[in-house]
């Protein structure tokens, strides 16, 4: 006997949406999404966190970088449901009480940046440098940040942003962000 295929698709669960749970900058968050949904989407169009960028929207440029669980991660190369049972920050999440995380403030002082756009990845990534790396080189810095690309500024700036945050971490007291 032939199987109807309608039939048996209407039987079985939607493999197409699933239901996830993550927290994103601190905030548990229970959602439904379908299976294809990026992880960029997610923020942008379900969670209206739109300070995330895309760019290329093919894994090259790094304007779309978060924190999964404190690793960069390229958000427009990577389904919301992957993110399940994870920690998400995007560039929402790096202020804290109104005050400006190193790095943003580095970025300020140093004036790393001209149109913006690359900005939020790029930030994200210096985040998971200094985590890892909190005393780097200049040449440790350029490639940390070689999977962002920035067509404005030649990178100089943005070093020293980096660099500038990194000493502001450093005489931080222990526990900060
Ligand atoms: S938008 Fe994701 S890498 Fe360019
Ligand atoms: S500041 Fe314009 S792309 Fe980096």
């Amino acid at each position: 006997m032939a199987i109807d295929a309608v039939e048996v698709q209407s039987a079985m669960p939607n493999h197409r949406s699933k239901t996830i749970h993550v927290t994103v900058n601190g905030v548990p968050r229970e959602s439904h999404v379908e299976a294809r949904t990026l992880l960029v989407s997610y923020l942008r169009e379900h969670l209206k966190l739109t300070g995330t960028h895309i760019g290329c929207d093919t894994g090259h440029c790094g304007a779309c970088t978060v924190l999964v669980d404190g690793t960069p991660v390229k958000s427009c190369m990577f389904l919301a449901v992957q993110s399940d049972g994870s920690e998400v920050r995007s560039v929402e999440g790096l202020e804290t009480g109104g005050k400006l995380h190193p790095v943003q403030e580095g970025f300020h002082k140093e004036h790393g940046l001209q149109c913006g756009y690359c900005t939020p990845g790029m930030m994200m990534t210096s985040v998971a440098l200094l985590a890892a790396n909190p005393n780097p080189t200049e040449d440790e810095i350029r490639r940390g940040i070689s999977g962002n690309l920035c067509r404005c500024t030649g990178y100089v700036n943005i070093v020293k942003a980096i660099q500038s945050a990194a000493k502001e971490m450093a005489a931080a007291p222990k526990g900060g962000p």
